[in-house]
């Protein structure tokens, strides 16, 4: 894994930005992977200024969102669909037809999730995930035990991603209890991955995902599994980190060994 150290929030979304850029450049239709929640935001705040200034393009590109709540109604402010299309969909400018969310409509939610990891498959794959990290250690919605080999399922979310999520919601009641997610076998098979995480409550899951064992516990230790995961994160998230040092010299010095 890279670790990148950033002194602020920004710093990291600029970084983020740059590395989404990079690899969308090099694609006729890319294929992004994208997560909700707060931590992508600046990231793709970043991304519209670079549309805005046609650095990129995404009107060839694809994406699938890496998870949705079960029995919230797409148009709820909260649901990721409509997360999704607000953050990603209009302000870069991706087709509306070319942005996947796994939403149940109707549909048994075994059969959603199946066709999900089906239709990534038939997309091509995904070329660069966007990740945040829950302060449980969780990715997507895969709450600490989840398998490491799992695929894209029904599960139930944790009292403390609930908790988390509360913000989002009118009362912590009305947050749903469970969500189909990409497993983490679904993740892994992205061929980039970026994490992206700032602030001191994401301190002690960024460190037990990059320096601690490999276990369904945490489940982002799994990306240490990736060869091509890169961790982007500010002082405040990486204030666990034993080895920062070290990751903050490989930083500086990555340029001198190309
Ligand atoms: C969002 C997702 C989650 C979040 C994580 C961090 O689609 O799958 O894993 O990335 O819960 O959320 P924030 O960024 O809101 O702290």
């Amino acid at each position: 894994m890279e670790v990148v150290i950033m002194a602020d929030s920004h710093g990291v979304d600029v970084v983020a930005a740059s590395r989404v850029a990079d690899i969308v450049a090099t694609k006729d239709s890319p294929v992004l992977g994208v997560a909700t929640g707060s931590s992508p935001q600046g990231l793709y705040r970043q991304l519209q200024g670079m549309v805005g200034a046609r650095e990129i393009a995404f009107s060839d590109a694809t994406a699938f969102a890496l998870d949705e709540y079960v029995g919230l109604p797409e148009s709820h402010p909260a649901s990721y669909a409509s997360v999704v299309a607000e953050t990603v969909t209009q302000p870069l400018g991706f087709a509306a037809e070319n942005v996947h969310v796994p939403l149940v409509r109707g549909d048994p939610p075994d059969k959603v999730a199946a066709r999900y990891d089906t239709a990534i498959a038939r997309a091509g794959g995904v070329d660069l995930q966007v990740l945040g990290i829950g302060a449980n250690g969780h990715i997507g919605f895969n709450e600490p035990t989840s398998s490491l080999a799992s695929r894209t399922r029904v599960k139930t979310l944790s009292a403390q991603t609930r908790h988390d999520n509360a913000r989002f919601f009118a009362s912590p009641e009305d947050v749903p209890t469970h969500c189909i997610t990409q497993g983490l076998a679904t993740i892994l098979e992205a061929r980039s991955i970026v994490l992206v995480a700032s602030g001191a409550a994401k301190a002690a899951a960024v460190a037990a995902a990059v320096e601690g064992p490999l276990t369904a516990m945490v489940p982002a230790s799994v990306l240490q599994t990736h060869p091509d995961a890169t961790i982007i994160v500010d002082e405040q998230a990486a204030s666990r980190l034993q080895l920062a040092e070290y990751y903050r010299y490989t930083y500086q010095h990555k340029h001198i060994v190309q």
